[in-house]
């Protein structure tokens, strides 16, 4: 009698899903999950939305008895269109959590409605080190620029590189790379003799390249964001720099695992640093890379899916450890301190800074038996914490 009255009322009020599934409002779990799914970065809202799918297939689609509703918004990465979606993800549709955020200014923009609505923002690929400090309901699955940057600033000088350029997309994330980069190189003896800055939007690399090529360094160390990276590449490639012998290296946004095997010869041998590889050679990579592959087509994930893949971890397991009670604080709390294997190695959420602590590779591009181009890792430097948060 009573679930009766509990279906009318429903029906009423129209809660129940064109699906047919007698499922009411309350027995919903819903995530909100903002990516550019078109314009320059839209590779990462097609990687994360792939990988955020990917985990509810492999994990279920109800969590702590309530039904998980995904609600992608494609926000083109503009700011403003995040902030917006958000706010109406909040206020109407009433999501229990927040998560995507393709570009920094994008996390920036929805920061404060976070704080001001108590929901938790799980941040799956903006990378800039000051966006956990925007607001204390973010929390990060994603990966700090200062992680990656000073893991390579340890390796050069120990590699004959010596004097660099950079070149770095004039944002957050880029000034990060930048900063962090030339600040580990001097303390290791080596040198910054130029730092370039790119427009985020419609770059031309051209006249940036030819300057490095005046400048002769040992190395130009790249940040792009993801997507940008073949460009890059294509670019340095024509201008022969690798014949007039500048080694490029950079962050592994540069040779990101979404276009790399399209860059043809010019990557080989390019290394960079960064917290995964789609070649990291675990069983729980392996099986993620096979699983994710086989849903879409063969395709092959990058560090967007793996952010994305594992910020759906830690919603759920949020939500199973607070009895899927969808209360934003509650779930907030219950992020903060998990541990688990991610498929790039070891992940930590730490309770302190609510920001991710992983393993950082160093890594090379190479041809395989299978005549692919894989980031092969060659080094680790465990645990490593976001530098940017002792500053
Ligand atoms: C960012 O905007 O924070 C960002 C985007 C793409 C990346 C890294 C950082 O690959």
């Amino acid at each position: 009698m009573h679930k009766r009255t509990v279906l009318q009322t429903a029906l009423a009020l129209g809660l129940i899903g064109a699906s047919g599934l007698a499922v009411a409002q309350d027995n919903v779990f819903k995530i909100g999950l903002i990516l550019p799914m078109t314009g320059p970065q839209a590779t990462t809202g097609r990687q994360i939305e792939a990988a955020a799918r990917l985990y509810m297939q492999q994990n279920g689609d109800t969590v702590a008895g309530k039904k998980v509703k995904l609600i992608v918004k494609d926000d083109t990465s503009l700011p403003d269109m995040t902030r917006r979606l958000a706010q109406e993800l909040i206020v109407n549709d009433k999501v229990n959590v927040i998560a995507g955020m393709g570009i920094t200014p994008s996390a920036l923009a929805v920061a404060p409605l976070a704080t001001q609505s108590k929901t938790p923002l799980v941040v799956m690929a903006a990378a800039t080190s000051s966006i956990t400090q925007a607001s204390p309901y973010i929390v990060r699955t994603s990966f700090t620029l200062p992680q990656a940057s000073v893991a390579l600033a340890d390796w050069a000088p120990r590699n004959g590189i010596k004097k660099v350029v950079t070149l770095v997309s004039d944002y957050g994330p880029g000034i990060d790379a930048e900063k962090f980069f030339k600040e580990r190189l001097q303390f290791n003896g080596g040198q910054v003799v130029e730092a370039l800055r790119v427009p985020l939007r419609s770059p031309d690399f051209a006249p940036f390249l030819q300057k490095v090529r005046d400048l002769k360094p040992d190395a130009l160390f790249v940040f792009v964001p993801s997507g940008a990276g073949a460009a890059v590449m294509k670019q340095f490639g024509e201008r022969g720099m690798d014949k007039a012998g500048i080694k490029l290296i950079g962050t592994g946004d540069v040779t990101d695992d979404d276009q790399l095997n399209d860059m043809g010869d010019v990557a080989l041998n390019v290394v960079t640093s960064h917290h995964y590889s789609a070649a990291h050679p675990s069983a729980a990579n392996k099986k993620f890379v096979d699983a994710f592959g086989k849903a879409n087509k063969g395709l092959r994930p990058n560090f967007m899916a793996v952010g994305g893949y594992d910020g759906m971890r830690v919603i759920y397991e949020a939500a199973r450890k607070t009895g899927g009670k969808g209360d934003g604080t509650a779930l907030l709390e219950a992020m903060k301190g998990q541990l688990f294997e991610s498929p790039r190695g070891p992940m930590f959420i730490d309770a302190q800074t609510r920001d991710v602590v992983h393993n950082i590779y160093l890594r090379k591009v190479e041809r395989n038996k299978d005549g692919q181009l894989w980031n092969v890792e060659f080094d680790v430097i465990k645990d490593v914490k976001d530098p940017g948060k002792t500053k």
